[in-house]
C-alpha cells in the first residue's frame, strides 16, 4: 500500500511518517512545500527514510500534480498539513478525486458534511479527526461505554489535556475553534440534552493530574455525537490546563494583544520551565436495567510526555485500517473499532502507557485518593 503524507514537516506529520516507516508493506511518500528541507530531515532520520516530493497547498493543483505525477498512483492519503480550516477540505476532494482513502488528522463536524457527497460520489471513504481530540477522545468515550453492559444508565466523566507545547498550525486551529464556536463550551451532555452548567461550577480535577491543573468543563462535536448516537446516560468532558502562563498566553492571543509569533514564544517558555505531560482519563458507572445505583466502573488513563507524536501515530493508525469497503465522510472514533483502538495504544505507541481497571463499583478505589496521587501517575513520569 501507497501513502502519501501532507505536512511531513510538522510535529504531526514527522510522527506519522516514522509510525509507517515501521510497516514493511507500506510504501511511504512524505510531502511538504521546502522539498530540500524536507529531503534534509530525512536523510538525517537515516535508514528507512521515505520518498519525497513537493507539495504546496496553497498552490491550486498542486495534490493533483503530486498525485498525477511521480507521487501517484496513491492508495491513502494521510492530511497532516495544518491549519485543517484552511486546507483540509480541497485535499480532500482532490485525493477523493483520485480514488484514493482521505484521512486527516484534523477537521470537524462541518468539514464531514462538507465531504461526504464527495466521498459517496467516488466510492471512497474520508477519515476525519484521526488524532488525540478529536480522535482518541470519542475513542476513549466508546471504548469505556463499550465495557459497560447498559449505555441508558452509563455516565462518563472524562479529562484531557496537560502541559504541551503549541505548534504554529495548532494554535491557528485552536483561535480559529474558539472564534467559529465550535464544540459547546461550558455544557455536559445528559439524558438526548446539552445542558449549560452556571459559569462559576468547576469539574474536579482526577488524582490523575498533577495539582497544577485545572478543568473547564467543555464538550466537542465528536464527544457529543457519541454521546447522542450510543445513547449515554451522561457525558461530562473537561479539558485540563496545566499551566496559567499558558492559558494566559492563549487569552491574550484571543484578545489580539500578541502575535501567533510572541504567542508561541510565551508558550515555549512556559512549557520549558514546567514537565511536559498530556493525559486522558475516563471514569464511567453503570447500573443494570432502570436501576440509577452505579454496579460497574471503568477507569483508565493514558499517558504520554508529547501529544503530537501521540496524533501522528494514530493518523498512521488509522491509515493502516482495513476501510472494510466502506464509502463516506467519518469520524475516525466512529471509524475504528474503539475498544481494540484503544487497548492497542498501550502496545503499537511508543512512550504511551495505559492503565484500565474494570470492576464492581463498590471495589474501585474512588479516583480522587491521595494514595493513587503519589503514585503512578505522577507529572513528568514518562
Ligand atoms: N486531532 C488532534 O488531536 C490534533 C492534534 C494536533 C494537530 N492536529 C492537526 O494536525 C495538523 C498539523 O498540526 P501540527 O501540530 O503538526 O502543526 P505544525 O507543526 O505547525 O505543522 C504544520 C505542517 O503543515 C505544513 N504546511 C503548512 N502550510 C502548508 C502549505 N501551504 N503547503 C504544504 N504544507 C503546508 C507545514 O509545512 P512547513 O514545515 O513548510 O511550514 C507543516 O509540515 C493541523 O491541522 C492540526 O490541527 C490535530
Amino acid at each position: 500500500m501507497k501513502y502519501l503524507v501532507l505536512g511531513a514537516s510538522g510535529a504531526v506529520g514527522r510522527a506519522c511518517v516514522r509510525t509507517l516507516l515501521g510497516r514493511e508493506d507500506a510504501h511511504v511518500v512524505a510531502a511538504g512545500r521546502n522539498l530540500p528541507r524536507l529531503e534534509r530531515e530525512w536523510r538525517a532520520y537515516g535508514a528507512g527514510s521515505p520518498d519525497t516530493v513537493r507539495v504546496d497547498l496553497d498552490e491550486p493543483g498542486s495534490v493533483d500534480a503530486a498525485l498525477a505525477g511521480p507521487a501517484g498512483p496513491v492508495d491513502v492519503v494521510v492530511n497532516c498539513a495544518g491549519p485543517s480550516y484552511r486546507y483540509s477540505a480541497p485535499t480532500a476532494e482532490t485525493a477523493l478525486r483520485h480514488g484514493a482513502r482521505y484521512v486527516d488528522a484534523g477537521g470537524d463536524q462541518a468539514l464531514i458534511d462538507a465531504t461526504a457527497a464527495a466521498a459517496e460520489k467516488h466510492g471512497a471513504l474520508a477519515v476525519f479527526g484521526a488524532g488525540v481530540q478529536p480522535g482518541l477522545a470519542g475513542v476513549a468515550v466508546r471504548a469505556v461505554a463499550a465495557r459497560l453492559a447498559d449505555p441508558a444508565t452509563t455516565e462518563i466523566h472524562a479529562h484531557c489535556g496537560g502541559v504541551q507545547p503549541l505548534s504554529r498550525a495548532g494554535l491557528d486551529e485552536y483561535l480559529h475553534a474558539v472564534r467559529a464556536r465550535t464544540g459547546h463550551p461550558g455544557k455536559i451532555y445528559q439524558r438526548g440534552a446539552l445542558h449549560t452548567l452556571p459559569p462559576d461550577s468547576g469539574m474536579a480535577v482526577p488524582a490523575a493530574f498533577p495539582g497544577t491543573a485545572r478543568a473547564h468543563v467543555s464538550l466537542d462535536e465528536e464527544c457529543r455525537a457519541a454521546a447522542e448516537e450510543l445513547g449515554l446516560a451522561a457525558l461530562w468532558w473537561g479539558n485540563i490546563t496545566g499551566s496559567v502562563p499558558i492559558e494566559q498566553a492563549l487569552s491574550r492571543a484571543l484578545g489580539q494583544e500578541r502575535t501567533h509569533t510572541e504567542t508561541l514564544r510565551a508558550i515555549d517558555a512556559a512549557v520549558s520551565g514546567a514537565r511536559p505531560y498530556f493525559r486522558i482519563s475516563l471514569q464511567g458507572t453503570a447500573g443494570h436495567g432502570t436501576s440509577r445505583q452505579a454496579t460497574v466502573r471503568v477507569r483508565t488513563v493514558l499517558h504520554c510526555a508529547d501529544s503530537y507524536a501521540l496524533t501522528g501515530a494514530v493518523a498512521a493508525l488509522a491509515a493502516l485500517e482495513d476501510p472494510r469497503g466502506r464509502t463516506g465522510a467519518v469520524w475516525m472514533s466512529e471509524y475504528v473499532d474503539a475498544r481494540r483502538f484503544w487497548d492497542r495504544m498501550a502496545t503499537d505507541v511508543p512512550g504511551v502507557s495505559l492503565v484500565l481497571d474494570t470492576a464492581p463499583a463498590a471495589s474501585l478505589p474512588e479516583p480522587s485518593e491521595p494514595a493513587e496521587k503519589s503514585g503512578q501517575f505522577e507529572e513528568g513520569e514518562l
